[in-house]
């Protein structure tokens, strides 16, 4: 495992030090401050293959996301299995892989990010962290700081899929449900924190969590023969999973791993009830409008205004991508055909990125013959309200 050489601003490129916990650049000439990336010196590695460097040893003890340790801190992981998902060929769709993130600890592949910045936070010292969220974040910071001993601060939306409650409850965390939606509960997090003694660990608000999803990046790559797909479909309301796989990228090239030119084109899905990042795809906009009234069944895209909407767009636009909406009917719709066809039961994010596919092979955007990956985010099974009540279910015992 290398050490942290620096933490570099995506804004301004300052470099601050990974010896203290860190936050956002504290030297951007203009606010919002931007977002940090974890650099390692790796010449190291230079002319060692992937193979190679990530192996393939049954008994080692370093299984899921820590295979990638040679690309993660170097300090002691608090893991509960995270990472290394399955990745499923479309019984109907020659072309398209499910990548079934609903196989983590939590249900949901918020738990790699959450993995390394609780990892981190444990290393640092730290012994209080809060968190804003749509749900699964919630979830799964609430299960590694219950692992790391240390104390969880929640903020979730009181509408939140029940499974989001009751797991939060059940590891011990201290869970305030807010009337409203994540920027409602991002604002009290940044209200109280500094009085309460906690540190944010909300989406981008610290360097670690980007770090954890970046190890989608390498993992999808490897699943597929240490091959680059023709594109990413990523159900997106923060976007810190396409901003990891795109860093993931980044330094698979700079390793020598994968040549430089072929990178997926990268499809951020929303909810057309909240699309921020579509809208300001489509209006040619370097950053999001705040989305009003936002509202959707998938819980995790309710996000009005990601922090990284400018990290976001420019990958979107780098890799000759782009920002797709679906109606939540369109979510369900594809929720159902997924199940009954594929016997994959998805979360209503992950039915966006089949829906978004649907769609984008209908229109021509894509054929067939491409190779996609399709992220179920979260497991259909974390959302049995939700999905019941889209589909005209009730609890057959009437309660
Ligand atoms: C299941 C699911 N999918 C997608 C997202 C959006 O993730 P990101 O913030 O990385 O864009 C969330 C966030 O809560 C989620 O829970
Ligand atoms: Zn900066």
């Amino acid at each position: 495992m290398p050490a942290i050489a620096y933490l570099e601003c995506s804004r301004c490129h300052a470099r601050l030090s990974a010896d203290t916990p860190q936050t956002l650049c504290t030297q951007c000439p203009d606010q919002p401050a931007g977002a940090l990336y974890v650099r390692y010196d790796l010449t190291h590695l230079q002319g060692r293959s992937a193979e190679e460097v990530v192996g393939n040893d049954p008994t080692s003890p370093w299984s899921g996301m820590w295979r990638y340790r040679a690309v993660l801190p170097d300090v002691e992981p608090v893991t509960l299995g995270e990472g290394w998902t399955p990745m499923l060929r479309s019984k109907r769709h020659p072309g398209a892989f499910l990548k079934e993130e609903g196989a983590n600890p939590t249900g949901s592949f918020k738990a790699r990010g959450l993995a390394l910045a609780v990892t981190m936070a444990r290393h640092y010292g730290l012994k209080k962290l809060a968190v804003p969220s749509a749900g699964n974040a919630a979830g799964a910071l609430a299960a590694y700081a219950a692992a790391a001993d240390i104390e969880a601060h929640i903020f979730m939306p009181r509408d939140v899929p029940l499974a989001n409650y009751v797991e939060a409850m059940a590891y011990g965390a201290n869970v305030t449900l807010v009337d409203g939606v994540i920027s409602d509960c991002a604002r009290i997090v940044g209200e109280r924190k500094q009085r309460e003694g906690w540190f944010d660990i909300s989406t981008l608000k610290e360097p670690f969590r980007v770090e954890g999803k970046k190890t989608m990046g390498y993992e999808l790559v490897e699943q597929l023969g240490w091959e680059y797909p023709d594109a990413v479909f990523y159900p997106t309301g923060g976007g810190v999973g396409l901003i990891g796989m795109w860093k993931a990228f980044e330094e698979m090239e700079q390793l020598g791993w994968l040549k430089p030119g072929k990178r997926p084109r990268m499809f951020a899905i929303q909810s057309s009830g909240c699309a921020p990042v579509v809208q300001a795809f489509n209006d040619g906009a370097a950053a999001s409008q705040m989305w009003q009234n936002a509202e959707t069944a998938a819980s995790g895209l309710r996000v009005p205004k990601a922090y990284g909407d400018y990290i976001i767009l420019d990958i979107l636009r780098a890799s000759g991508g782009m920002a797709v909406a679906v109606s939540d009917d369109d979510i369900f719709a594809s929720l159902r055909d997924w199940a009954a066809n594929e016997g994959i039961f998805l979360s209503p994010e992950g039915a966006a990125a089949t829906a978004a596919y649907d769609h984008l092979l209908s229109t021509g955007v894509l054929d067939a013959s491409h190779r996609v990956v399709l992220f179920n985010t979260g497991a259909g099974l974390k959302y049995t309200d939700v999905t019941a009540a889209a589909l005209g279910l009730k609890h057959p015992g009437g309660a």
